[in-house]
């Protein structure tokens, strides 16, 4: 620390940080127009003048601390020549700049500072024009200073460089792109330039209305599993804009597309607002009606159908959307009102290999390190994971790992954006990923790459890894990727050689026929080498899909496990759960979602009771999902809107969204935060939590813990690892990292760092040998189709698509590589037929190098292009997790 004075008051700070750092931690009130806590300093404003030890005046914000030095931001000379800066560049500006509310322009705030209401000097007049062709973003070029500040954010925040300073003198202005629309422009629409902006030349429309915001919340965001912390501003009900906080722990104010702009939906004129009932049978319309008489109908059938077949004939999906308190009353609910273990959450169509495989590794169903390690890491190991586009504020975060100096190893079918930042690129076949990871270990074992030490001391399986390692020489294992032995060569030596390493993975890890295996040893890699449990080593980060799909679990929405992954067949755990409840938990494990459509389809599940998951457009082989939703003599869901599900249901009812909610997410590093309700639920909604206990009551159950509170409170009470968790701490103290076993631990997170938590304190290296995927391309179907997401858009689509994110994406399009489009004829927007084992759908092509040859890519988003009709019911052998990674298609041009 050092320690300094700034006006004669004594300031300590850490080393590094500038004078105006200083300057505004000791409360002096220093205006900086060029400046930015998130990006480097430029010292071209020279509004923060200040004096140091009386010398001349100096830019603040250039100006590093030294012990002792004696700051007056008083100084009359640094104050006048500021006033004369800040002067000169308001006669550049046109009047209107000036009467921008004082609390959207930094610009109006420093005049105000300095008593500046106009200029003595006689600028140049603009008129440069606005572009509004983005619908976020619009530029008014006459409000631009020049500070760089937006470019600097789009560079060293964002890594996407989309932004520059174009032209000379008075008439610089900053352009996007080569100085074609913002829209048209490489602009990913992150927000952060937008953020920075001093002068409001570039600005959010929702935040142009000079009316007054009436309330402003600080929230977690519901898109994706990073968890970024938003702050949401309200006016007249609606939401104005949602800006990121800036010093929160994930996002470090920063966002992306989805969580920073995609809010619109909350207000779509088709959100559900009022429960809807079928009573005529599954072909009459769906009509509105009372809570009561939904809550009723929904009560009266799933008790008799409890009645008559018994609790196993009901299935419950819980919902990786909602909140930890919300997913604990569904497995509650399931648990003691409908008698079944037939829960689970949609985790498993995503990460559930990553909960058994972590795991089986390391003991516990979570990454083993925080987000934060990624800024000690010097090698990065990105596999099966798109983060720039599925987790942005993740991806933001290693580009600029990356431009620091940190190697970047991507393994992923296809040339994902951090291909471009990395130094080696693995372009393996989709479903090769365990041939991969046994190739990599291979060469770490040969080339000396393995920590002895670690290996002897704190891990498990060494020989019997040996063995099968036997089979994956680098030559084979490349071979059976269809990659150069060189390359995997190259990735082992840059992780083996990495003093911190960090392995961060996503869902072309786990959706695949063998992605516990996938898991399982690409976590043998950290073992290996003694990358994880160790203060050096980063470990492994595994980036969730859904905004809590580590929740959903940690909750016990698991046909299994109860809450924090106690299992259902122990019958002391099983006692405490049964004695704290007050009825006797189901002992036999339950159904897990796949297994339910089938049990359906063969008449051994009469209900499925789904909440906030829309089956019918996201699970595989939507055909088998629709036949066994036609199966079930009751079908309920809980959703924003009517979705592809609620058209199959009996009882639709109205819920809400995470911007309407009371509770906590788990985000992908364990971390518990806070959902605070930024806006009151639109019509009749209601929270799931508030429908699962009036649902309860309906069936003459009472579920306790009446508020989410309560809900966390008891979860806490009954599981070791949340035991120091509760709503009060959260919002005293922050964020937790769970495991927290007491109220005054401050949680974990990095793990294992004395032992791992499986039964004998050691890693467990994994032997597994490659097996092919599940389906695979033959003369018929010769394709391999690969899906995933896009940035606008997020999951099902059903929020994105309700706000102006259709705008940057309006449909989906199937990604064809130039070879394959050439050869059948096919150029961009052309129509293309893609038939699978089980239907056909077609699609605009995008002719692109990003995917393959021989592989195709989409998403799921559009439900008019249903393109899990497409997507087989293969799945993985441990947890069934779907194949959504590898589809044998054919293409035909339309
Ligand atoms: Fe210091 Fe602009 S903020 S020169």
């Amino acid at each position: 620390m050092i320690r300094l004075t700034i006006d004669g008051n004594p300031v300590d700070i850490c080393d590094g940080s500038s004078v105006l750092a200083a300057a505004r931690a000791a409360g002096a009130t220093l205006p900086g127009l060029c400046s930015d806590d998130r990006i480097s300093p430029q010292g071209s404003c020279r509004v923060c003048l200040v004096s140091v030890d009386g010398g001349h005046p100096v830019t603040s914000c250039t100006t590093p601390v030294r012990e002792g030095m004696a700051v007056r931001t008083d100084d009359p000379r640094a104050v006048g020549a500021a006033r004369l800066a800040l002067e000169l560049l308001v006669s550049e500006q046109p009047a209107r700049a000036l009467q921008i509310p004082a609390d959207r322009s930094e610009l109006v705030r420093a005049c105000a500072h300095f008593g500046v209401t106009g200029s003595q000097f006689h600028g140049a007049g603009h008129a440069r024009g606005v572009d509004v062709s983005h619908p976020y973003v619009k530029l008014d070029r006459d409000l631009c200073i020049a500070c760089g500040r937006c470019v600097r954010m789009c560079a060293e925040v964002q890594g996407t460089f989309a932004l520059s300073l174009a032209g000379r003198g008075f008439d610089t202005v900053v352009v996007a792109g080569a100085g074609e629309s913002w829209l048209a422009s490489p602009c990913v629409g992150c927000g952060g330039c937008v953020d920075t902006c001093p002068t409001g030349a570039l600005a959010e429309p929702g935040l142009l209305d000079p009316a007054p915001i009436d309330r402003t919340t600080t929230t977690t965001c519901g898109y994706c599993g990073v968890g970024c912390s938003l702050r949401v501003h309200v006016r007249d009900e609606h939401i104005a804009a949602i800006t990121p906080v800036h010093g929160a722990p994930v996002n470090r104010g920063h966002a992306c597309v989805k969580g920073r702009f995609a809010h619109a939906f909350t207000r779509s004129r088709d959100r559900l607002t009022t429960p809807l009932i079928r009573t005529a049978g599954r072909d009459s319309p769906l009509r509105p009606a009372t809570w009561d008489e939904a809550l009723g109908v929904v009560a009266a059938r799933l008790s008799a159908i409890r009645d008559r077949y018994g609790g196993e004939a009901i299935g419950l999906i819980s919902s990786a959307r909602a909140t930890n308190e919300e997913n604990y009353l569904a497995q509650k609910f399931a648990r003691t009102v409908l008698r079944t273990n037939n829960l689970d959450n949609c985790s498993r169509l995503c990460h559930s290999p990553s909960a058994a495989g972590l795991t089986a590794s390391f003991g516990l169903a979570g990454g083993t390190n925080p987000f934060d390690d990624l800024d000690r890491a010097d090698c990065i190991l990105v596999a099966g994971a798109n983060p720039t586009e599925a987790h942005p504020v993740v991806g933001a975060r290693i580009k600029q790992r990356v431009l620091d100096g940190a190697r970047l190893i991507v393994i992923d079918p296809r040339r994902t954006d951090l291909v471009g930042f990395a130094d080696v690129h693995v372009q393996a076949h989709p479903g090769s990923n365990v041939a991969v990871f046994n190739g990599i270990a291979c060469a770490l074992i040969d080339a000396g790459h393995v920590d002895e030490g670690f290996v002897r001391h704190r891990a498990s399986g060494f020989h019997e890894l040996t063995d099968v390692l036997r089979d994956y020489p680098l030559d084979r294992a490349a071979h059976l990727a269809g990659v150069d032995p060189a390359t995997l060569a190259e990735a082992a030596r840059l992780y083996g050689s990495a003093r911190r390493p960090a392995i961060v993975y996503g869902l072309g890890i786990t959706e695949h026929t063998h992605g516990t295996d996938g898991v399982r040893t690409l976590a043998n890699l950290a073992i290996l080498t003694g990358a994880v449990g160790t203060t050096d080593g980063c470990g492994v980060l595994t980036l969730r899909g859904q905004n809590n799909v580590q929740g959903a679990s940690d909750m016990g929405a698991l046909p299994d496990l109860l809450p924090g992954y106690q299992s259902v067949t122990d019958p002391h755990i099983r006692d405490r759960f049964s004695r704290a409840w007050g009825v006797e938990v189901p002992d036999r494990p339950g159904l897990r979602i796949l297994d339910m459509f089938d049990a359906a389809t063969t008449g051994r599940l009469h209900a499925l009771y789904v909440i906030g998951e829309d089956i019918a457009q996201t699970d595989p082989d939507t055909r088998r999902v629709q036949a066994a939703l036609a199966a079930c003599d009751l079908v309920v869901c809980h959703d924003l809107f009517l979705s592809r599900t609620a058209e199959h249901a009996d009882v639709v009812l109205p819920a809400v969204s995470f911007l309407e909610k009371d509770g906590t997410f788990v985000n992908f590093e364990r971390r518990v935060q806070r959902v605070h309700p930024a806006l009151p639920p639109p019509g009749q909604a209601k929270t799931d939590f508030e429908i699962l206990h009036l649902l309860a009551a309906a069936m003459d159950a009472d579920l306790g813990c009446p508020t989410p509170a309560d809900a966390m409170a008891e979860c806490a009470s009954l599981t070791p690892t949340f035991a120091g968790i509760t709503h009060a701490r959260l919002d005293r103290d922050g964020p937790l990292y769970w495991p927290c076993r007491a109220p005054d631990q401050p949680g974990e997170a990095r793990l294992y760092l004395d032992r791992f938590a499986t039964p004998d304190g050691r890693a467990a290296l994994a032997a597994r040998p490659y097996l092919p995927p599940g389906e695979q391309p033959d003369r018929r179907f010769p394709f391999v189709l690969v899906t995933g997401r896009r940035l606008a858009h997020y999951n099902s689509g059903s929020m994105t698509r309700r706000t102006p994110n259709l705008d940057l994406v309006p449909r989906e399009a199937l990604d064809v590589h130039p070879d394959d489009a050439a050869r059948l004829g096919l150029a961009d927007g052309d129509v293309v037929e893609v038939a699978s084992r089980r239907a056909r759908v077609t699609f605009p092509v995008n002719v692109t190098d990003s995917v393959a040859p021989g592989q195709v890519f989409t998403t799921f988003a559009f439900p008019d292009q249903p393109t899990n009709a497409l997507t087989s019911d293969c799945a993985d052998t441990t947890t069934g997790c779907p194949e959504y990674k590898v589809t044998a298609v054919a293409l035909r041009p339309g």
